[in-house]
């Protein structure tokens, strides 16, 4: 039987992050690695549990999702060994080992009960450090350290630089997730709600709600300047006027991180959404390995205060805006972060593995990302102009008050605001746009 396309590269990427995480172990007087997919989190006084996401460190070297419990045990020099969770409870389905390109790279050992998981392991865990939740039974376990921060921060730190079987992941996750937006796009077009623009995306990714990277922002008019707006109205609205969807999908647990931003109909916010998309594709053309990233989200706020002053919101140039605040009234996110195993991928502000701070600039406080980039990561690229009244709204009667023409405001406000938002893969020279790619036709 041929190799699945994903076989070589998984095995390149173990390969590679075994060389990483070896390196890591010497640097902090460790031999081995445990690292837990995480338990299943029971409801406060029931029977019932919280849909289970297994931790990213875990999912870095297995994509094995629905085995709460299980482990992967790494030890320079050995074949990574999954010690595999199997719950013997007629109550479920037990989970089991996908016909996947993966498992084949591991000694898998199936456990069935907690004792069984320690018994697949050796004896002698004095130079192991476990990764994972610090339960009360690891006293019991003899490890060396339990989430050594030390080890923790080069593993993260490491984890910005994608291996190509990752980028292919995420290829796929953008791809699934625009299969999944141009479902919602229709639903929005035939007057649908939110909640069913929901559940237009998510039959479109063919995933359910759990399975979503995270919980979908799916937000119809005002609600569009929300940032992380989160409830999903059932009314239909009689005369629909924007659709923001910020949503990706998931493959292999990675996850994409997409938005798109839709006018109902022809007027002046699609003519603004259509300059938001131009700044936007104009930033993602300035993301190559080198470029410090809070440069580009400088020059994010110059080219979102160009607009505002273009089309007549702001009364003060786009400069006097950057250093008055006003711009960042409208655009008070970062233009972007990692994205990987997390959506908010870690180690944004590391300055090297070892320790230190990259600091965001004092009037960006949301900023995740302070790195300069490299080949192997993955950044999104989404600004945004929103018109958001808890910060306008102490505006109006402030200093700043003068620079915003509010009957501007006020027209363009019911339209709630743009995000645009593409996943992009530093290359050698530059980058690839995983979401525009992803439809473009071959
Ligand atoms: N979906 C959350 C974000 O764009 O960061
Ligand atoms: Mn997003
Ligand atoms: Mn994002």
């Amino acid at each position: 039987m041929p190799d699945h396309p994903l076989a070589r590269l998984f095995r390149e990427h173990l390969e590679e992050i075994g060389r990483r995480t070896a390196r890591a172990l010497e640097a902090s007087g460790f031999e081995g690695l445990l690292l837990h997919a995480g338990d299943a989190l029971g409801v406060f006084l029931d029977d019932q549990q919280y849909p289970f996401k297994a931790h990213a460190p875990f999912r870095w070297w297995a994509p094995l999702l629905d085995a709460p419990g299980s482990l992967v045990h790494v030890r320079p020099g050995h074949a990574p060994r999954l010690v595999f969770r199997i719950e013997t409870d007629f109550w479920y389905q037990p989970a089991a080992l996908p016909e996947a390109w993966w498992p084949q790279a591991f000694e898998v050992v199936e456990a069935r009960s907690p004792e069984a998981v320690r018994a697949a392991l050796p004896a002698n865990l004095g130079r192991a450090a476990w990764i994972g939740d610090d339960r009360p039974d690891l006293a019991g376990w003899g490890l060396a350290a339990v989430n050594p921060p030390g080890l923790l921060r080069r593993l993260d730190y490491q984890r910005a630089r994608k291996t190509p079987y990752e980028i292919a992941c995420l290829r796929e996750a953008n791809r699934i997730g625009m299969q999944g937006h141009r479902a919602a796009e229709a639903c929005f077009r035939a007057g649908g709600s939110e909640y069913e623009i929901h559940q237009a995306l998510a039959a479109g990714c063919g995933q359910r709600e759990q399975e979503l990277p995270y919980n979908a922002i799916v937000a119809l008019d005002e609600a569009a300047s929300v940032l992380h707006y989160q409830v999903l109205r059932r009314g239909r609205p009689a005369a629909p006027r924007t659709l923001l969807l910020d949503a990706g999908a998931s493959f292999a647990g990675y996850g994409s991180d997409i938005t798109r931003t839709h006018a109902f109909a022809d007027g002046e916010f699609k003519a603004l959404i259509g300059r938001m998309d131009e700044v936007q594709q104009g930033l993602c053309a300035m993301v190559r390995p080198g470029v410090d990233w809070r440069d580009i989200h400088l020059a994010a706020v110059e080219r979102i205060a160009g607009v505002l002053h273009e089309v007549g919101v702001i009364r003060c140039s786009a400069e006097e805006s950057l250093a008055n605040g006003v711009a960042r009234l409208f655009f008070p996110h970062g233009v972007g972060h990692l994205l990987g195993l997390q959506v908010h991928d870690v180690g944004g502000f590391m300055a090297d593995e070892t320790g230190g701070t990259l600091p965001k600039p004092p009037q960006d406080p949301a900023l995740r990302l302070t790195r300069r980039l490299e080949p192997g990561f993955v950044v999104t690229m989404e600004p945004g102009l929103y018109f958001i009244e808890a910060l306008l709204g102490p505006a109006r009667g402030g200093p700043l008050a003068r620079h915003i023409d509010w009957d501007r405001v006020g027209v363009l406000q019911p339209y709630g605001g743009i995000r645009i938002e593409d996943d992009l893969a530093v290359t050698a020279e530059g980058c690839e746009n995983l979401t525009r790619g992803a439809v473009a036709p071959h």
